[in-house]
């Protein structure tokens, strides 16, 4: 009846990597009701995602979400996502990413200035509290420091409800368990933040500078007006998108360096040569050549989103395999950038194996955090610009070191949270005032 959910419940994020050591690069099981096919081959996954990208769609995983991304560019298909996509570029275009540097500094620095030295933080809640800020900022152009802790709450809530809904064998959000009432009271909270914030964004003249402003000015030039539900839809998919990630990413990056200290000496030496006493900006990015490495390496063995999942419109053909129409098909980060075949040593973090151009060298998707083909993450740049400012702003000031006999672990839900939290001790470098 479960297929091979006790399984995935027992073994977690290690049994799709059992899979496909164990039986290769197109392996078949049911989870419940959902014949799946997990997909591990670099080849493969360029099929699915670019060349025959049409053939699929969302997986019902996602699809189920509906509550919270609507019809958002995360969920949608079809000709919704392709217009929502426009004007979703138009309007990452429009605001210049590139001049929110100085926001994350400026965030960063609040984070920070709260920390002192030698006390334990959990460092995912510091930075899951930091990106919220950070994205709140760049997508509405104001401080929702009331409200973020609300949206946090309700975040979590989503986050824990999808794990739950998933256990229960793919429950749909609409039936009235106790944890979907308390997930669609938590988006009710969700929804009224946010048709505040665009409230404000259309009353306001200059359109603020902000990407809820950049989607306002990218509708008007369309021709086609969004209506507030599109707008709550998008600015909501965005909203979450747009931190859960990159604070994981940021969480997961300070861990390995705390386990890591050579590597986090290298970096140190990095920014001190790069940066001397002075924070960083957006043009020495290009000059932070290690810290580049430390991150593509952190997001290589701890890719936040871990996982890509679609569904065939129509049979098709794969590595000699058929995958019959309404399949679904799984391809996780988390497996193939762990794949020896492509990584020499692949479970060690070793941030200089990106020295040389070994990005160029790869098959294409044998890495891909940021997915690939015409759904590619949307906030690639954005969130590469936001980990790096980040990163480099908190290890002028703090190096952090693991706290014996914590558990870390990484818990699959939508993303790879980590399940206990990171405990960290907190080791002062500078005076935190700025
Ligand atoms: C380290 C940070 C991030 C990672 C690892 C990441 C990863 C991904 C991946 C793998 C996808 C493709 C999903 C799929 O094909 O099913 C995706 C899509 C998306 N991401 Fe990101 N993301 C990050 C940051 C961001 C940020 C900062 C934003 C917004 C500001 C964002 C917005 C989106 C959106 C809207 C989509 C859907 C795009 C579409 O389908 O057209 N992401 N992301």
């Amino acid at each position: 009846m479960l297929g091979v959910l006790p399984e995935i419940r027992e073994e977690d994020i290690k049994f799709a990597t059992r899979m496909a050591r164990e039986y290769g690069d197109v392996v078949y099981f049911r989870v419940v009701n959902i014949p799946t096919y997990l997909v591990s081959h670099p080849d493969y996954i360029e099929d699915i995602l670019v060349t025959n990208h049409r053939n699929f769609i969302k997986a019902i995983y996602l699809r189920e979400s509906r509550r919270l991304f609507g019809d958002g560019l995360l969920t949608s298909d079809g000709e919704t996502w392709v217009r929502e996509r426009r004007l979703g570029q138009r309007a990452f275009r429009h605001d210049h990413i590139a001049t929110y540097a100085d926001t994350i500094v400026d965030y960063t620095e609040r984070t920070v200035g709260k920390w002192r030295d030698g006390e334990t933080r959990d460092i995912h809640q510091d930075m899951m509290r930091m990106t919220l800020e950070i994205i709140a900022r760049v997508l509405f152009g104001k401080d929702l420091a009331d409200e973020i802790e609300e949206a946090a709450a309700a975040i979590n809530v989503y986050l824990d409800n999808f794990a739950e809904r998933f256990g229960l064998y793919v429950v749909p959000e609409w039936v009235p368990t106790p944890g979907n009432l308390r997930y669609l009271r938590a988006m009710k909270r969700l929804d009224g933040i946010i048709y505040d914030a665009i409230r404000e964004g259309r009353q306001s003249e200059d359109h603020h500078h902000s990407l809820l402003g950049g989607l306002l000015r990218a509708q008007a030039e369309s021709g086609v007006p969004m209506t507030d539900q599109q707008l709550r839809d998008e600015m909501a998919t965005l909203f979450f998108t747009g931190h859960e990630t990159t604070g994981l990413a940021l969480t997961w990056t300070l861990w390995l360096l705390g386990e890591h200290p050579e590597a986090e000496a290298k970096l140190l030496e990095e920014l001190e040569s790069v940066l001397g006493d002075r924070p960083v900006t957006l043009a020495d990015i290009p000059n932070l050549k290690f810290t580049d490495w430390v991150i593509k390496e952190s997001l290589r063995l701890y890719p936040p989103a871990y996982a890509v999942v679609r569904e065939a419109l129509n049979d098709c053909a794969l590595g000699g395999y058929t995958i019959p129409k309404g399949a679904t098909v799984a391809i996780f980060q988390w497996v193939v950038q762990r794949d020896p075949r492509w990584f020499e040593d692949p479970e060690a973090f070793h941030p200089e194996r990106w020295a040389d151009g070994l990005a160029e060298r790869l098959p294409k998707f044998a890495y891909f955090p940021f997915g690939g083909g015409p759904r590619l993450c949307i906030g690639k740049d954005f969130a590469l610009l936001e980990i790096a400012v980040a990163l480099a702003t908190i290890l002028r000031r703090f190096t952090f070191r693991t706290v014996s006999g914590h558990p870390t672990w990484p818990l699959p839900s939508l993303t790879l949270r980590p399940e206990y939290g990171i405990k960290m001790i907190a080791h002062a470098r500078r005076p935190v005032a700025a």
